[in-house]
């Protein structure tokens, strides 16, 4: 089986929560195809063939002058728009002919309901028009692409009668301009024939943030402008002019349109944020995510959060009333972590750090879990759960926990869970990230791990969470047999924990 099929494979097991490595499953709801905006979709905006082949019919409001008697793009602007790269709206403005009923003005509102389906449906035009030479009669202007060739089925014909209207369908000459088209139909006129148009977007509060390919960089200020004009709320549009930057996570940014201002405030799971989407990370994709792992937290439970961003995780999880810990090494993440914290009213329960991961995993980490674990009791709920969200990297810090702690193990139920984020572009992603933080652990984690695919990256890069108990082997530094030896003849020498060697 070649890459691509057995990657199908995986996807298609993984959905049906069938993965052989262990217990897997798939994120909560949509995760891999979360609410993203997705605009500039594919769409030919053409009708159907037969259009072009009508018989005229008795009824003309207008001289037949239009130039769309033989042109089947209805719902295409002017060709004129080809390769503009500077916005000019009234360029877009053309003319067409489309199915209409002269229907008298008492009875509109009967026809419009039983016609729904028929009735032209466009942003910012009418479907109801004057009459200009009857002012007790009224055109319903029709959908071209459900009344082919002027003339209604059978079904909408009786329906007509019934109403006492009579079911021939006349033809309207209908004024378009830019503001009547969609997005995809303006982009799928400028630019050039034959290359994609297709683009997706997420939005980040005010932001549109695109990720152009080279054939759509020329026409970037227009798309920016388009972009803008046809969503309301968003008044900055960027792409991204670099691969992510590998340490902070976050983009170099062009503004396409709109104001430089790329401070914003966005929504996740009824949590307002505040960040600079210039200088912090931040992925409307991972809300569902982040939703996830904060359902698993229980009230006075701990989270150590090591690579937390502006508080995703981290803020959630103090509304419920959990003791967080909150790390991030980039300055403006930190700022923005505090203001997050202060703005959701949650800065009591959560401690900042600015530090790199690791040695946020050896100091704060350690200390609090060196003091808690001890002392919990039996009958004690309290879980402690680390996030390592920096999928790219997160599992490389996992040998952090070798031996991290020293002296008597806790019971199983308070072993630390850790969700270890990471991408793989593995036929078996799961097992791949497994097989990884195996690695780094220096044990097994068969039979005691879950993943949860998180979301498709690109055609064949998958991020995936694998969840799982530190085991106490792992995290304990095993008395050593001879410790009463002199330091010489000992086995275990290493001075510090986190860097001997598992004995096995
Ligand atoms: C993928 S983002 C995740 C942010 C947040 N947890 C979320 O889910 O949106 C990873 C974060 O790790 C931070 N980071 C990168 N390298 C780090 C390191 N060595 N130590 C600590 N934080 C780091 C970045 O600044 C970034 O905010």
């Amino acid at each position: 089986m070649n890459n691509f099929s057995s990657r199908t494979l995986w996807r298609l097991e993984h959905c049906a929560r069938l993965l052989k490595t262990n217990h897997s499953r798939t994120a909560a709801s949509n995760t891999s195809f979360p609410a993203v905006w997705m605009l500039l979709a594919q769409h030919s905006g053409r009708i159907p063939g037969p259009f072009v082949v009508v018989k005229k019919s008795t009824y003309f409001t207008m001289p037949e002058t239009v130039e769309d008697k033989t042109n089947p793009e209805l719902y295409l602007p002017h060709p004129g728009v080809r390769g503009m790269t500077v916005l000019d709206r009234e360029a877009f403005k053309r003319t067409v002919l489309v199915p209409a009923l002269k229907v008298k003005k008492e009875i509109v509102h009967h026809v419009l309901k039983s016609l729904k389906q028929s009735v032209l449906q466009r942003p910012g035009l009418k479907r109801v028009v004057e009459d200009p030479e009857d002012e007790d009669s009224r055109f319903v202007i029709l959908d071209p692409h459900k009344v082919p060739e002027f003339s209604l089925g059978e079904a909408e014909q009786q329906v007509l009668r019934q109403l006492s209207v009579h079911p021939e369908v006349c033809r309207y000459q209908l004024e378009l301009s830019y503001e009547n088209f969609k997005s995809e139909e303006i982009l799928r006129a400028v630019l050039p024939q034959g290359q994609e148009v297709t683009s997706g977007f997420s939005r980040v509060g005010h932001i549109a943030h695109l990720n152009l390919r080279d054939h759509q960089l020329p026409y970037r200020h227009l798309i920016g402008q388009v972009i803008m004009d046809k969503n309301p709320g968003i008044t900055c549009v960027v792409n991204k002019t670099n691969i992510i930057d590998s340490t902070y996570r976050n983009f170099e940014m062009e503004v396409l349109a709109g104001e430089n201002n790329l401070v914003t405030k966005v929504k996740e799971n009824n949590i307002s944020y505040e960040l600079d989407f210039s200088k912090v990370y931040w992925n409307p994709r991972l809300s569902t995510e982040h939703g996830r792992i904060v359902e698993l937290l229980r009230a006075g439970d701990v989270l150590f959060d090591v690579f937390a961003g502006v508080g995703p995780f981290a803020i959630p999880a103090a509304k419920r009333s959990c003791r967080v810990f909150a790390n991030d090494l980039n300055p403006d993440s930190y700022s923005w972590l505090l203001h997050n914290c202060r703005l959701n009213k949650v800065d009591t329960k959560v401690r900042a750090f600015n530090m790199d991961g690791r040695d946020f995993l050896r100091g704060p980490v350690r200390e609090e879990l060196s003091k808690e674990l001890p002392l919990l009791k039996e009958e004690q709920k309290t879980a402690f759960h680390v996030v390592m969200n920096l999928p790219a990297l997160a599992v490389e810090f996992l040998d952090v926990f070798r031996h991290l702690l020293v002296g008597e193990p806790c019971g199983p139920a308070a072993l630390p869970t850790v969700h270890c984020y990471g991408f793989s572009k593995h036929s078996d992603p799961a097992r791949d990230i497994q097989e990884r933080a195996e690695a780094a652990l220096g044990t097994s984690l068969a039979g005691r791990c879950s993943t949860v695919l998180v979301r498709n990256v690109a055609p064949n890069k998958e991020m995936l969470c694998l969840s799982f108990q530190i085991p106490a082997d792992v995290l304990y530094k095993r008395p050593c047999p001879d410790e009463a030896k002199p330091a010489s003849k000992r086995l275990c020498t290493s001075q510090d924990s986190s860097e001997e060697k598992v004995l096995s």
